[in-house]
């Protein structure tokens, strides 16, 4: 561990420093604030131990200069009994630890001590994240055909700089295969940049895709960088694609086809080396033939198609991405807690929100198996699964907000009677409205149901 010490008092710095020495630590030291800091910057120490009152920096301005540079270095504060108060402000505003003059060697080193486990624990969590970010980085999980035609496509297409556009619903994992064809690529030491066209703002998107001059525009009071330079000679996800609007789709197809691009009030074309990778969860073609996307440009993008199924259409893979998302989520043990009904009972459900579903019912099945056997009610897939609630799978197949939400609460009322076994008085108790109300609810909607 590096250490700082800064300390006017010539014996106070030395005896400190030997002490610190002795016992194996890499020791530097300093006589005041401003030579503390250069040292400081130099050497990025692990932990300083300043004193309180030095001249020109105080001890406290070195503390937040630290705490500014180096968020993760620990301070202790050196004080004189009579600036006990300062110090324990200080601790308030983030240093470690204080010693009160004088001091024995045992306090100094038992404060280190108590730095360098806190650090091991820092470090243990480190590597375990990124042991997870590797999990989660390679590891396309699945072993039906259609996965396993997607992976070696992917090693297929890794390699040259071939446009893609990945088709599939939501959560069937198409931002982890833009990572995996990143990764795999020539690219990977590269950015991956991925953003999503529906959390922009049609009106900020342009200069966020092509960046703008200083002065392009009112309120362009700086040069903005946009997301393809930002991405250049790495991979540009584009998520979405088909929220793309309309009127900026000629811009965008020619910038796939020059490989360059004019940031707006520029004069000067910039060449940009980027790979694009486009998804979408809609039928792309379809939106061609309503008008919706630019034909050229769907030619463009879709020179090599991707589709990712839907996990209903791949359920073998079921299990074992329920086994990979145990051992994502460090919970490896719990997996022999799983009762057998759990796996069947999860094969049976249509999973509308597809594998990233699957994921979160894992997570939660994790947090509610505290020591038993983990059995299908932890589940509560019974909203969606049984003859009932049918989930609707997107938002297009309805005609309107109202039609939709009439939809809704009739899967809720269905699922109400289903849990009741028909007792009106009972489904009305759990949907927490008056019994009135839910027939007045079942004549709009449900007519079939005798109440
Ligand atoms: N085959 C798979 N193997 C392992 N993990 C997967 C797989 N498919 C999806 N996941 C995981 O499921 C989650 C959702 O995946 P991802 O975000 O890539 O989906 P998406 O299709 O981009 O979703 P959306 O359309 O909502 O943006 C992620 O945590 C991802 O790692
Ligand atoms: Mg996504």
């Amino acid at each position: 561990m590096k250490l700082l010490i800064i300390e006017d008092e010539k014996i106070t710095r030395i005896s400190l420093s030997n002490t610190l020495k002795k016992e194996g630590y890499d020791v530097f030291s300093a006589k005041d604030g401003e030579e503390g800091m250069a040292i400081f910057n130099s050497k990025l120490p692990d932990v300083v131990i300043t004193d309180l009152r030095l001249p020109k920096l105080s001890g406290i301005d070195i503390l937040n200069n630290v705490r500014l540079i180096a968020p993760s270095c620990k301070v202790i504060l050196i004080t004189a009994y009579a600036t006990v108060d300062t110090a324990v402000t200080a601790l308030k505003t983030g240093a470690y630890d204080y010693l009160t003059k004088p001091f024995s060697p045992d306090k100094v080193l038992s404060v280190l001590r108590n730095i360098s486990q806190l650090q091991s624990v820092i470090y243990e969590n480190r590597a375990l994240k990124n042991k997870l970010s590797l999990l989660e980085d390679k590891s396309i999980i699945g072993n039906s055909p259609s996965i396993k035609k997607l992976k070696e496509t992917i090693n297929q297409i890794a390699m040259n700089d071939s446009t893609i556009l990945i088709e599939g619903e939501s959560g069937t994992g198409k931002e982890m295969v833009a990572r995996a064809l990143h990764k795999a690529s020539p690219r990977r030491n590269e950015s991956f940049i991925a953003i999503s066209c529906s959390s922009i703002p049609e009106s900020l998107l342009e200069s966020e895709l092509f960046g703008h001059e200083k002065g392009a525009f009112t309120g362009a009071v700086k040069k903005h960088v946009g997301y393809f330079e930002r991405a250049n000679k790495g991979t540009l996800f584009i998520d979405d694609i088909d929220d793309f609007p309309l009127s900026m789709q000629v811009k965008l197809l020619r910038v796939i086809q020059e490989r360059e691009l004019a940031p707006i009030g520029g004069s000067e074309n910039i060449n940009i080396d980027v790979r694009i990778i486009c998804a979408t969860k809609l039928d792309l073609r379809k939106q061609v033939d309503n008008n919706l996307f630019r034909q050229d440009l769907f030619y463009r993008l879709n020179i090599i198609p991707l589709k990712i199924p839907p996990l209903r259409d791949r359920k073998e893979d079921i299990p074992m991405l329920v086994e990979h998302f145990f051992r994502k989520h460090l919970a490896e043990d719990k997996i022999m807690l799983l009762n057998k009904n759990v796996y069947s009972e999860l094969m049976r459900y249509d999973w509308p929100g597809n594998v990233r579903e699957l994921e979160n019912i894992v997570e939660r099945m994790i947090a509610l198996s505290f020591s038993g056997e983990i059995d299908p009610t932890i589940l509560d897939l019974t909203y969606y699964t049984g003859k009932f609630g049918k989930r609707a799978e997107s938002f297009e197949k309805f005609n309107s907000l109202d039609h939709f939400l009439s939809e809704k609460e009739k899967e809720i009322i269905q699922w109400a009677l289903n849990k009741s076994q028909n007792n009106i008085s009972q489904a009305a108790k759990l949907l927490r409205i008056p019994r009135t109300t839910l027939n007045s609810k079942l004549d709009r909607l449900l007519p079939d149901v005798k109440h």
